[in-house]
C-alpha cells in the first residue's frame, strides 16, 4: 500500500503518518525529517537544506527528489510506505508517478487531512519534536511522560527552527501556493480522500483507518 499524506504545515500528517506506520507496518517516509536528520548531522545536503528549510521556503525539487527516490528504493519500502511531506509540488508529484509507473505500480491513497490556517500557529507553538525517531508531540494535545523527553527513544526533544511564527506564516504562503494544487492533481486520479483534522488525533486516525480498510 502505498499511502501520500497532504495537508498544511501542522495539519497533522506526520502524526498520522507515524500512527498509520505503527498499525500497517510500513515504513514512515518524512522528506522533513530526513533533512532534519541532516542538519543535526552537519552533512553538506544538511547545510544546503537549512538555508531553505529556515525561511519556510520549499528545498529545491532537484535535490529533493533524488533523496525521495533513494529512500523509497531500499528493500524495507517493497511492500509500501507512507509519504509525509512529498510530493509538495505538481513536479514532485509528476516524479513520483513516473518512478512508480516504471515499476507497474501507482499511488493508491492520498490523504487530505484538512485544518485552516487559523489552528495552524497554535499548534505550532507547542509541538515538540524528535530528530531520533521523528515522533511529534504536543505540550497540551500531545504530552510526554517526561517533559522533554521523546517516550519513544529516550532522546532529548528538540522546538524546530522553523515553528516560528513569523516561519510559519510563510511555510503557509509556501502550501497554498504550491502544494495545495496536489489536491485537485490526486482528485483527478481518483486516490484522494478527504479528513476533517481538526478534531482529537485518534478522531482523525480511526477516518483514516476506515478508508483504508
Ligand atoms: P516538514 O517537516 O514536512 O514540515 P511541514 O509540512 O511544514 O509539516 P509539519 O511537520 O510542520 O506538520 P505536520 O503536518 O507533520 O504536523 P504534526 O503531525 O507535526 O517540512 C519542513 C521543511 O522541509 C519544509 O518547510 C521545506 O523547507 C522542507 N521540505 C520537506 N519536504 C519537502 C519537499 N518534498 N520539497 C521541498 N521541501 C521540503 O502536528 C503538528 C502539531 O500539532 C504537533 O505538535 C502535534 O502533536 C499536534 N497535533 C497533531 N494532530 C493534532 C490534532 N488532531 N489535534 C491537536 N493537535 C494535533
Ligand atoms: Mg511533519
Ligand atoms: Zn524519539
Amino acid at each position: 500500500m502505498k499511502i501520500i499524506m497532504l495537508g498544511a504545515p501542522g495539519a497533522g500528517k506526520g502524526t498520522q503518518a507515524k500512527m498509520i506506520s505503527e498499525k500497517y507496518g510500513l515504513p514512515h517516509v518524512s522528506t522533513g525529517d530526513i533533512f532534519r536528520a541532516n542538519i543535526k548531522n552537519g552533512t553538506e545536503l544538511g547545510k544546503e537544506a537549512k538555508k531553505y528549510m529556515d525561511q519556510g521556503q520549499l528545498v529545491p525539487d532537484e535535490l529533493t527528489v533524488k533523496i525521495l527516490l533513494d529512500r523509497v528504493a531500499q528493500p524495507d519500502c517493497k511492500n509500501g510506505y507512507v509519504l509525509d511531506g512529498f510530493p509538495r509540488t505538481i513536479p514532485q508529484a509528476e516524479v513520483l508517478d513516473k518512478a512508480l509507473t516504471e515499476l507497474g505500480d501507482k499511488v493508491d491513497f492520498a490523504i487530505n487531512v484538512d485544518v485552516p490556517d487559523e489552528n495552524i500557529i497554535n499548534r505550532m507553538s507547542g509541538r515538540r519534536a524528535c530528530v531520533t525517531c521523528g515522533a511529534t508531540y504536543h505540550v497540551v494535545y500531545a504530552p510526554t511522560k517526561v517533559e522533554g523527553v521523546c517516550d519513544k527513544c529516550g532522546s532529548n526533544l528538540i522546538l524546530r527552527d522553523d515553528d516560528k511564527p513569523e516561519t510559519v506564516k510563510a511555510r503557509l504562503e509556501v502550501y497554498h501556493k504550491q502544494t495545495q494544487p496536489l489536491i485537485e492533481y490526486y482528485d483527478k486520479k481518483g486516490v484522494l480522500k478527504e479528513v476533517d483534522g481538526t478534531v482529537d488525533m485518534h478522531e482523525v486516525f480511526n477516518s483514516i483507518v476506515s478508508i483504508l480498510s
